[in-house]
């Protein structure tokens, strides 16, 4: 066996472990196993000491030749692989644009804090200021102050929640009672109390009754409170007042009718149509055939309600409304269950 044989072998042998290799650390172990200091060249060159002088220089040529076309066997080699590697790995992190993305829930301010705010803003536009009240009221501020006498039926447990101590002790002096407001007409009593005239106040807020929840019910619903104190107001300004929201929230055409009606803390007292915003006027299911929809409850200042605030009523003139949020907003945008409001389904609040 020659050295020359040796040499052979050994780059056939390199050639073909170098091609069965699957990744650039195997490559490495290849490398050091045939190139290495201690590797198998130099093993195979060990025995040039016990060859003839004369053929040393062919056979050192042609060590050189095999560890050249090792060494280049084994750089084109890791090229490859590493081409390889990096192919998988952009196929691996590949992303497909054409996929559908996932569209974010975006918050929004629930529909009726949007017919609360639309509301607002147009009597403010007309220079109202806003006013809020407790919710936990006095019986004093709900009904009393407002001209509502102890035997109104609206003051009865079956209207009202009343707030008692959980031990049943004994029970506060009637105008003392605690309770839910049934209204947001006791902000009216609270900001008279506080301030002299000329008033221009709007009250939103909660109000809470004893109902059982039903389309047209909830036990907690929404009102806008209007208070008007100024010199000279008239039943003109208030109606003038009115039809300018009308228009304003309902359209252009809108028109305003009064009907006379009864409330304890305004005299003369009216209900509010306005005409049918879904059919002008014609006749609809929402209006009922009747071409005009109830809105609000609003009067002159019962001069009793005046009285308990300190102001002279022979001296001071006024006007005040109220109107139910949740049915302007069900009228407004065609809902027609109220506890769909209070429910918090996306598939309805998403909507508005
Ligand atoms: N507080 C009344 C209610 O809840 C609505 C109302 C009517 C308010 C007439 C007023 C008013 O200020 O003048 O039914």
């Amino acid at each position: 066996m020659s050295l020359k044989n040796d040499l052979q072998d050994l780059k056939k042998a390199g050639l073909e472990a170098v091609s069965r290799v699957g990744s650039v650390e195997e490559l490495e172990e290849i490398r050091v196993e045939y190139l290495g200091r201690k590797g198998k060249l130099t093993r195979v060159l060990k025995g040039l000491k016990n060859i003839s002088p004369a053929e040393r220089p062919a056979v050192g040529k042609l060590s050189n030749e095999v560890r050249e076309i090792l060494h280049k066997d084994l750089e084109i080699k890791k090229k490859e692989l590493s081409r390889l590697a990096e192919e998988e790995k952009l196929e691996l992190e590949a992303i497909d644009i054409t996929l559908p993305g996932k569209i974010p829930h975006i918050g929004r301010k629930h529909i009726l804090t949007q017919v609360i705010e639309e509301i607002t803003d147009i009597f403010i536009g007309l220079g109202y200021q806003v006013a809020e009240g407790p919710e936990i009221e006095l019986d004093y501020y709900n009904f009393e102050a407002l001209n509502t006498p102890p035997d109104h039926p609206a003051r009865s447990l079956q209207d009202t929640f009343y707030v008692r101590t959980a031990d049943g002790g004994r029970q506060p002096a009637e105008e003392k009672e605690v309770l839910l407001r049934t209204h947001t007409s006791p902000v009216q009593i609270r900001v008279m109390e506080k301030s002299e005239p000329p008033i221009y106040i709007i009250a939103p807020g909660k109000a809470y009754r004893r109902d059982v929840a039903d389309p047209t019910h909830s036990p907690m619903f929404h009102q806008v409170e209007g208070l008007v104190v100024d010199e000279n107001i008239t039943f003109g300004d208030l109606k003038g007042t009115l039809e300018v929201f009308a228009k304003a929230m309902f359209g252009q055409d809108r028109k305003v009718r009064l009907r006379p009606h009864f409330f304890p803390f305004t005299e003369p007292s009216a209900e509010v149509d306005v005409s049918c915003f879904i059919c002008n006027g014609k006749g609809c299911r929402v209006c009922k055939w009747t071409g005009w929809i109830e809105i609000l409850g609003a009067g002159m200042v019962d001069p009793n309600v005046f009285k308990a605030v300190g102001y002279d009523p022979r001296q001071t003139v006024g006007f005040a409304f109220g109107m139910g949020i949740e049915r302007i907003a069900m009228l407004k945008y065609g809902v027609n269950d109220v506890r769909m409001f209070f429910e918090n389904d996306l598939r309805m609040l998403e909507q508005f």
